[in-house]
């Protein structure tokens, strides 16, 4: 069995102090249970330096949200992949839903995942459909593009990958796709792909991940919301020994 895995995505949210009482909260939580899985937080990038010495020798991976596809040079605003691992993180989010509304393509999104790769972290790659899209039924389809360009790129490598699926409309509504909807599409990713492990993300909660452990193909999760809260997210990482 593969180990699970649970990534906090704090997105654009947290301040020095407030990113201090999470972090010491959460690891007083998690001294009470072993961890029996991999653990990450993915803070903004200005407090991966902050956030990655509290974590130091805790056991708890730092990712980061996002990463330069480019190695170096005239990229205003940009953390190369280099960087990155410099601050510790051995994980990067790539192609989250909320970036791609940016305008981020899928054969972007291949080359940020093959930049984190040759540094040596682990891309969590997201892909997910609208609500439409999955009233129309190409929500397989849709998914499936989105994969084909990282598979493209990376071909054998693409099994090193962490592959989130987040339905767009789950992240943040409190809804969470049924049983078979999620099972499906994991099914799918893991028959694209080969190998890796694969992720659900989208209103994880307390009440919702137990249920989202059982659902065979489901490896791990990544929060958003609830990873802000210590209990909950801990709380979480125990429903993955359920
Ligand atoms: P959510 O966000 O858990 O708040 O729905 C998930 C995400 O966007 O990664």
């Amino acid at each position: 069995m593969k180990r699970k895995i649970v990534v906090g995505n704090w997105k654009m949210q947290g301040s020095y102090a407030t990113n201090e009482v999470l972090l010491h909260d959460l690891l007083s939580e998690l001294q009470s249970c072993d961890l029996c899985c991999d653990v990450a937080v993915a803070p903004p990038s200005v407090y991966l330096d902050q956030v990655g010495r509290v974590l130091k020798d805790s056991g708890v991976l730092l990712s980061a949200q996002d990463v330069s596809a480019y190695p170096d040079g005239a990229h205003t605003g940009e953390c190369s992949a280099r960087m990155l691992v410099e601050m510790g993180c051995s994980m990067v989010i790539v192609g989250h839903s909320e970036r791609r509304a940016c305008g981020e393509s899928d054969s972007l999104v291949a080359l940020k995942a093959e930049a984190a790769l040759d540094a040596g972290m682990t891309p969590v790659i997201c892909v997910g459909e609208t609500l439409e899209d999955r009233q129309q039924g190409r929500a397989r389809q849709v998914v499936e593009k989105q994969v084909g360009s990282v598979i493209k790129l990376l071909s054998q490598r693409v099994k090193q990958c962490c592959f989130a699926y987040e339905p767009i409309w789950a992240i943040g509504s409190g809804q969470v796709p049924g049983v078979t909807e999620v099972s499906d599409m994991l099914q799918c990713l893991s028959g694209w792909v080969g190998g890796g492990r694969f992720l659900y993300g989208g209103s994880v909660n307390l009440h919702t991940a137990p249920s989202l452990f059982s659902i065979e193909h489901v490896d791990g999760v990544l929060v958003g919301g609830a990873s802000l809260n210590a209990k909950a997210f801990a709380g979480i990482i125990r429903a993955t020994n359920e």
